[in-house]
């Protein structure tokens, strides 16, 4: 049965790929992009480009109308209570960052940070660094056998000294959704703050911030068919409450003199510079397109994808699906094959995945694993995708073998 996506043809960049003979499938790295992002950035520059909240000019007015009102999307996209609840930065990792410095000082010595096993260095390294500085506890949650937080030991192990649970909400390894309910439940249970990061999460459900009841959330929009250099960070009103300011400079000051100044509030006041103003426009027109999309249909050939792409890999000898993924997004290892060398063959036959760490390597060490191949699939693949996908691998797997 075919498996064709009617929103391929919104997207230039898998189009012109497949001309030259490539087929993407490293979505989960970063997306391709839709005409509505490539046209709201060349209308963008094209029409006159002016720094945002700073002048009175024409062209300034227009540009901060388009920023601000890109935060109201986002704000509605998200299900957040105000646009004033949403921070742009330059990505998901620095996002995280700003809390682990903002919120440095909520922290004393022996208090526990908790995370989850499967973290990506963007939610693992800033609180470990953050522990370090502080003298605090970092506490890792462990996997059950399919890549879930295992629910008791994180009962036992989110104690009384836990002052902030950072999770995954999707891993980009394992491809498994975490039980984020119940881990912010235990978490919420203890006083502590509550941080999710949604890299991945964000990309294969719209999340609902309220109905999450997290303090903050973090994605980047490069993973979410938008574009590269725009982060956002989204806080519950009395948590962004709690943050002190990180980065200093331009715009996120009220008023300022040779020996000390005063502070803008959120957000604003953790926008420090210039931030990246077309990009954020273009998300605000990606969202609309993603907002224009029949969300089931798109959910349908997400699952219908995810349900070829693994049975797939489980009918070849010798290959082993890393986890019980649950969304087109899957990681393996062949006996006997070094995960470069099957890349590096895939590669040279147009197929584009990755392999290595991706970027969990304590995650691949508790596997006993120095890395994998990752395949992983957006909304603008089909079933001729995985066809040339499978028979690359075959040849591949026929030379390496
Ligand atoms: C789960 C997860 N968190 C965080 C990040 C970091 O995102 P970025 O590099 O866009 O800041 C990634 C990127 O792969 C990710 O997969």
């Amino acid at each position: 049965m075919t498996l064709s996506s009617p929103w391929r043809g919104d997207f230039p960049g898998i189009l012109a790929l497949e001309k030259e003979g490539q087929t993407y499938l490293d979505s989960a790295a970063t997306s391709q992009k839709p005409q509505a992002l490539t046209a709201a950035l060349t209308d963008y520059y094209a029409r006159g480009t002016a720094n945002v909240h700073r002048a009175q000019h024409l062209p300034a007015e227009r540009a901060t109308r388009a920023f601000e009102a890109s935060r109201a999307k986002v704000a509605h996209w998200l299900n957040a209570d105000s646009p004033g609840q949403i921070i742009f930065t330059r990505g998901c990792t620095e996002a995280i960052n700003l809390l682990a410095y903002a919120l440095e000082e909520q922290f004393h010595p022996g208090d526990q940070l908790v995370i989850g096993a499967a973290e990506h260095h963007a939610n693992l390294l800033p609180w470990q660094q953050l522990a370090l500085r502080r003298g605090l506890e970092l506490v890792v949650l462990p996997l059950d056998a399919d890549g879930a937080i295992d629910l008791t030991e994180a009962a036992r192990l989110i104690g009384p000294q836990c002052r902030l649970l950072a999770i995954g909400q999707l891993s980009n390894v394992l491809g498994r959704w975490q039980p984020l309910a119940e881990l912010l439940a235990l978490a919420r249970a203890r006083g502590a703050l509550t941080v999710v990061d949604g890299a991945q999460g964000a990309v294969h459900a719209r999340p609902d911030v309220q109905a999450l009841d997290c303090d903050f959330y973090a994605f980047s929009a490069h993973k979410l068919y938008g574009p590269e250099g725009v982060g956002v960070l989204y806080g519950r009103a009395e948590a962004l409450q709690r943050l002190e300011h990180w980065q200093f400079g331009g715009e996120m000051v009220q008023v300022a003199d040779y020996r000390s100044a005063t502070f803008r509030p959120p957000p604003l006041g953790f926008e420090a510079g210039t931030p990246a103003i077309g990009a954020v426009i273009a998300l605000g027109s990606t969202l609309d397109y993603l907002l224009g999309l029949d969300a089931e249909a798109v959910a349908r050939h997400e699952a219908a994808l995810h349900a070829r792409l693994l049975e797939g890999l489980r009918q070849r000898d010798g290959l082993r699906v890393l986890g019980a993924p649950e969304v087109a997004l899957a990681s393996f290892v062949v006996e006997g094959v070094h995960n470069a060398d099957l890349a590096q063959l895939l590669g040279e036959q147009g197929i584009a995945v990755r392999a290595g760490h991706h970027c969990a390597m304590p995650l691949y060490a508790s596997l006993g694993l120095g890395g994998a191949v990752r395949v992983s699939l957006g909304l603008y693949n089909d079933g001729a995708d995985l066809e040339r996908f499978f028979a690359a691998l075959d040849r591949a797997l026929e030379l390496l073998r």
